[in-house]
């Protein structure tokens, strides 16, 4: 997740006073901080072709915007079109050579892109056969070098018709922006899945990625839908489809404040970011998940051989990244026949843990900082285990210090509670857990076809499950006054509830905890009186019958329930005094789905409260101390 921003604006006065392309691109980028901050970088053309293309970079963490404002002291006075970027790390390390604009051989053009190349691999090992010269190890960098080719083969199309040819080589996801020294005062704009907004005023024409980067220039936007194209110059904006004919742009106004704007018109970054779950979950299937119906998961560097070698696999975590490989032990053992045990990254640390070079540890840490995990993660190499982290942040000290790394790909997480970071983990593993299943040939091709079709509509039934937000508002407000609540499930539904406990005790700070249900007759349920609130996870699985025969049990000790149930399942609806519904999916995927109310309901209950569901009390979002 990354932003974008351009600008094309006619020379100030009589074109020879200074142009503020380069200001309004380093205020924009300020406003896009939010979104990515491993570098920041802009290029700027014009105003005569000769002027050439001129462009800086820096990658420096939160420092990256200063360095590079420090950097722009030396741009040229004069500029007509300029472009500029913040990334968030995907594809390749934080690094100066990695940060956006990407340029061609020659330095003539450049580009900003958000989102994924899926088969950059292979255009990159064709454009280096070709004798080009790549130089990140991003994603991105191929598209430069594609257009590049484009107009070299045909100069008569110029710069829109070579985009145009580039984008017809690439699969995947993109917004991108384009600018060349030899079409000055020109931005062409391409969008495919990632969000792309225009503005045009008097002599200017300008886009970016999010509202709050352009929201000082307008409260009009039009809106680039996915396979469209756009050509920007000063005052006029032109848009196409991929074959070149002209439509009229979607148009929207807003009115809405900076702030607002920042959370893209949500009150809060917890609601934006569970609303980007559904993208968090596609972007993370993103180039993993193949058309020839198989998985890839090479960025790991893990040969085959190595993963049929695995006797044992080992998931360290704290606090939702542990419910996250909670969820996965069962997909690992019903898929890959392989072994799990989980553990509680402080609690491994201490326990004297047997490892051996067989043994798979995965740490699983959305910020790849969390000390517990990261202290676990070398006790397990010191023992000589293979260790690979799953995390949302490139270059993390955890990245840096494993075997392999497996990248989800959310974007950066601002509300404390982890929402998004949290759907990404959960897909990460199950395509790990699926990934290890084909290598070890643990699963029939129809099997496996069967389940990857069923992935890869995950992200819409976490969008339809969102869309019940009102639902759920209505049951928090009915149990608002309750001083505490019980979540129960069973197998892939305990994790669940774990999930469901930890987010209602950090947001609303009520009591709340999570049991298996199983577990109740042992002792939980002396808990259970008349006006007591249990929460169950009560969609389909094997054990469904089992599940309610436990709520049963807490229902007749007075018990009021709230059960999440799938779509149409009257049957369980029966036997609640409430239901959170949920699209149905193979059970083992489930806990995408079904953590979704969950969360809603402590947002809202917490928000009912008065509470500040970004920064709840005594929490901080990445905690480096043990
Ligand atoms: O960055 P990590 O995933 O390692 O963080 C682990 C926990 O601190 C984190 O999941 C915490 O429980 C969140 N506040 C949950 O919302």
């Amino acid at each position: 997740m990354c932003g974008i921003i351009g600008i094309t604006r006619a020379p100030v006065g009589d074109g020879s006073g200074r142009s503020d392309v380069l200001e309004v691109l380093l205020e924009g980028l300020g406003r896009l901080e939010y979104r990515g901050y491993d570098s920041a970088g802009i290029a700027l053309v014009g105003p005569d072709a000769s002027d050439g293309l001129w462009r800086a970079r820096a990658a420096n963490g939160t420092r990256s915007l200063k360095d590079l404002t420090k950097r722009a002291e030396d741009a040229p006075e004069l500029s007509s079109a300029g472009i500029g970027h913040t990334r968030w790390a995907t594809h390749g390390g934080p690094t100066e050579e990695n940060a956006h604009p990407h340029v061609d051989c020659s330095a003539g053009l450049a580009l900003v892109h958000n989102g994924i190349i899926e088969n950059h691999v292979e255009l990159a090992d064709e454009l280096v056969a070709a004798g080009h010269r790549l130089r990140s190890e991003t994603d991105t960098e191929v598209l430069a070098h594609l257009i590049e080719v484009a107009v070299s083969d045909h100069p008569e199309i110029g710069l829109v018709g070579a985009v145009r040819a580039a984008l017809g080589r690439v699969r995947g996801a993109f917004s991108l922006a384009v600018v060349c020294s030899d079409e000055p005062d020109l931005i062409v704009a391409a969008r495919r899945v990632s969000p792309l907004l225009m503005g045009v005023t008097g002599d200017s024409a300008f886009l970016a990625s999010d509202i709050p980067a352009i929201l000082g220039l307008t409260r009009d936007f039009f809106v680039l839908e996915d396979d469209q194209m756009a050509e920007l110059r000063p005052g006029s904006l032109r848009v196409t489809n991929f074959e070149g004919e002209e439509i009229d742009p979607q148009r929207i106004t807003v009115d809405w404040d900076l702030e607002a704007a920042r959370k893209d018109g949500y009150d809060d970054f917890m609601s934006k970011e569970m609303h980007e779950q559904p993208k968090a979950v596609a972007d993370t299937l993103l180039d993993r998940l193949l058309p020839d119906g198989t998985l890839s998961l090479d960025e790991m560097h893990i040969t085959n051989a190595e993963l049929r070698a695995v006797n044992k696999v080992f998931i360290v975590a704290c606090g939702s990244s542990y419910h996250a490989g909670l969820m996965a032990k069962y997909s690992i053992e019903h898929w890959a026949r392989i072994p799990v045990e989980i553990d509680i990254a402080s609690e491994f640390i201490y326990r004297d843990p047997v490892l051996d070079p067989t043994t798979l540890v995965i740490g699983v840490s959305q910020s790849g900082e969390t000390a517990d995990t990261r202290i676990a993660m070398e006790e397990a190499r010191r023992q000589g285990a293979k260790v690979l982290v799953i995390t949302n942040v490139v270059d993390s000290s955890m990245a840096r210090g494993s075997d392999a790394v497996l990248y989800t790909r959310a974007g950066p997480e601002i509300g404390v509670a982890a929402t998004k970071t949290h759907l990404a983990q959960i897909t990460a593993l199950e395509i790990l857990a699926l990934y290890l299943a084909q290598a070890r040939q643990a699963l029939s091709p129809h099997d496996a076809r069967v389940l990857f079709e069923q992935m890869g509509v995950l992200p819409d039934k976490v969008a339809l499950a969102l869309e019940r937000s009102a639902d759920v508002e209505a049951v928090a407000a009915t149990y608002r006054d309750s001083p505490s609540f019980m979540f129960l499930g069973r197998q892939v539904g305990y994790p669940v509830a774990l999930e469901g406990a930890l987010k209602l005790k950090e947001l609303s700070y009520l009591r709340a905890e999570g049991f298996p249900a199983g577990e109740l007759k042992h002792g939980p349920i002396a808990l259970v009186e008349p006006g007591t609130v249990v929460i169950g996870v009560a969609t389909r699985t094997p054990i469904w019958e089992k599940m309610m025969s436990n709520i049963t049990e807490v229902k007749s000790r007075g018990a009021t329930v709230v059960l999440v149930a799938n779509d149409g399942d009257e049957e369980t609806a029966r036997q609640a005094d409430a239901v959170l519904w949920v699209p149905e999916t193979e059970y083992l995927f489930a806990p995408i789905i079904d953590v979704v109310p969950m969360q809603l309901f402590a947002y809202h209950l917490a928000r009912l409260h008065g509470l500040d569901v970004d920064r709840p009390r005594n929490l901080a979002k990445v905690v480096t101390v043990e």
